[in-house]
């Protein structure tokens, strides 16, 4: 499943976080990626331990805890600190897969890496290229999203970004760990759920039918969740 939030950072932290990485030192994005991603990654990040990718990773992290789409979709368990990159000129990211297991930066914990999420912090007609390609059973889908707005896909899906040929196209990523580890019963889950949120925009919320669906909802979790 793969979903767009609209959106996501307002306007204001969108401009906030671009101010912050404008005056951070940005590093090879080589030393975060596995040996067969380190052979096709050519971007710039910026070191997870500093403090501007701290203060700016408490600020998506909070966008993500008021947001009911994000909640729906992903059922979060775990979500490891948001990282920042960006695309200048000639920069690209070929098809790769994302490590499966990750340690939590400055512990000894590690996640299981379910959910992708990227968030885009450049409008798209500030650069051309630098698209985000996600590869699935149904072909490949390409992402291009305005500024604050997000991509929320499987993490075991194959992705590559395509060469930036004009700008600077600057993100933030991040996994997390999904309390339901099947892409499928997310998404089945995630279906159901808007469904129950549009039948509650008409119907009345003591109604047998909403509250049967509801309930099952909440069994379906009960089901399937680790936590
Ligand atoms: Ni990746």
């Amino acid at each position: 499943m793969l979903i767009t939030i609209p959106d996501l950072l307002t306007r204001e932290e969108v401009a906030y976080i671009r101010q912050v990485l404008e005056g951070t030192d940005w590093i090879d994005g080589r030393k975060t990626a596995g040996d067969q991603a380190a052979k096709v990654k050519n971007n710039l990040q910026v070191p997870v331990d500093s403090p501007e990718a701290r203060e700016l990773g408490t600020i998506v992290l909070r966008a993500l805890g008021r947001n009911a789409i994000y909640s729906s979709a992903a059922l979060p368990l775990h979500v490891l600190p948001p990282m920042f990159n960006r695309y200048d000129e000639g920069m690209t990211f070929g098809a790769h897969v994302d490590g499966s297991i990750r340690v939590i930066p400055g512990t000894a914990d590690r996640i299981r890496t379910d959910v992708s999420t990227t968030i885009f912090l450049t409008p798209p007609e500030d650069y051309d290229g630098g698209e985000l390609i996600v590869h699935d059973t149904y072909g490949e889908h390409a992402v291009k999203l305005p500024a604050g707005h997000a991509v929320v896909y499987p993490a075991t899906s194959l992705h590559s970004v395509t060469p930036v040929t004009r700008g600077s196209r600057w993100g933030s990523f991040f996994w997390a760990q999904s309390m339901v580890r099947d892409d499928w019963r997310r998404h089945m889950l995630y279906d159901l759920d808007m469904s129950i949120m549009r039948v509650r925009s008409v119907m009345d919320d003591n109604d047998p039918g909403v509250q049967g669906l509801t309930n099952h909802y909440h069994n379906m979790i009960r089901q399937w969740a680790e936590v």
